[in-house]
């Protein structure tokens, strides 16, 4: 039976060329994408900023409503089609979205660095990535196997193939799908596959293909209990995260215990953060995670 452990943890990346974290206070964050610059709201960074003054090439200025709108206002010209950005061995391009973010979610590094240690060995591995967006995760997971790739929007499909290609990659076994996760995943599981590693970044909203609606609160106990019919013994891991939502991260650590009962392994939880760049870098919280993970 798979063991919680009630200690939170924290999974903080650091930074690299790519993607840094170099100033952060004021309700706002300064962060460099490849050679560019940006500065974006960030309500936790309650804290002051250590630099004087933030020379950025845009800033996302929010709208009235909190939950969303807004614009970017740019002091310099962007390359029109957006810019090469690399972790690891994957190349992707950053571009700034009316959503606010830049195309990948840089504080998904750890995560994907943690999902490559459970596979470490292995390069047949059969993973899943639901709400897959641009593809950075499931392109760091094809070292290890075959991925599925799940998301609703045919705009991020087609983003995601795209970094495949950009990153040498358009031959690794990944199956591109543009569904939406919760019946996808609800297919997988009358059709009796069986998977080592299944990772899930849920929206708090979202709509699939066919304008299905997905609301976290209301979806999410379904769904991880579909993955986890997909996972059996010999699996390596499951990957939550959860972010824009008033939940505890012992609340998801929960939902995976109940779910994986039947599994060996452990249940972990925590935050998933940002560490400033420099000495002394403060910790930036961006989402809260559960993961479970079986050495076999
Ligand atoms: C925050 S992104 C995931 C980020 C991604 N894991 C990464 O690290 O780059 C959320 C994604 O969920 C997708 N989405 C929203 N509702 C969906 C649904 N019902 N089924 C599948 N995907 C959905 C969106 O199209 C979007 O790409």
């Amino acid at each position: 039976m798979a063991e919680l452990r009630r200690e939170p943890l924290i999974m903080a990346g650091q930074g690299w060329d790519g993607y840094r974290l170099l100033d952060c206070g004021h309700g706002r964050k300064f962060e460099s994408f490849g050679d560019f610059r940006f500065i974006r709201p960030e309500p936790q960074a309650m804290w002051a900023p250590r630099m004087d003054h933030w020379d950025a090439d845009g800033e996302f200025v929010p709208g009235a409503d909190e939950d969303g709108g807004g614009r970017w206002s740019l002091t310099r010209t962007l390359p029109e089609d957006g810019w090469p950005v690399a972790w690891n061995d994957v190349t992707f391009t950053a571009q700034p979205t009316p959503f606010r973010h830049l195309q990948f979610f840089p504080d998904m590094a750890p995560v994907w660095d943690w999902m490559g240690a459970q596979l470490a060995d292995r390069s047949d591995a059969e993973t899943m990535n639901l709400f897959g967006y641009t593809g950075v995760g499931s392109l760091a997971l094809s070292r290890y196997g075959r991925v599925t790739h799940v998301d609703a929007s045919k705009k991020s499909v087609a983003q995601a193939r795209e970094n495949a290609a950009l990153s040498g990659m358009e031959d690794r076994p990944i199956r591109w799908m543009v569904d939406d996760a919760a019946k996808f995943t609800a297919r997988e599981v009358r059709r009796e596959r069986r998977y080592d590693g299944i990772i899930l970044d849920p929206p708090k909203f979202g709509r699939g293909p066919k304008n299905e609606t997905w609301r976290i609160e209301e979806g999410l106990p379904q769904l991880v209990s579909d993955c986890a019919k997909l996972l059996d013994s010999d699996s390596r891991f499951l990957f939550l995260t959860v972010y824009a939502v008033r939940m505890s991260s012992l609340a998801i650590a929960g939902l995976l215990q109940e779910a994986l009962a039947h599994l060996p392994g452990v249940v972990e939880h925590g935050d998933l953060a940002v560490e400033e760049q420099g000495d002394n870098g403060r910790l930036l919280p961006t989402a809260i995670f559960a993961r479970w993970s079986n050495p076999g």
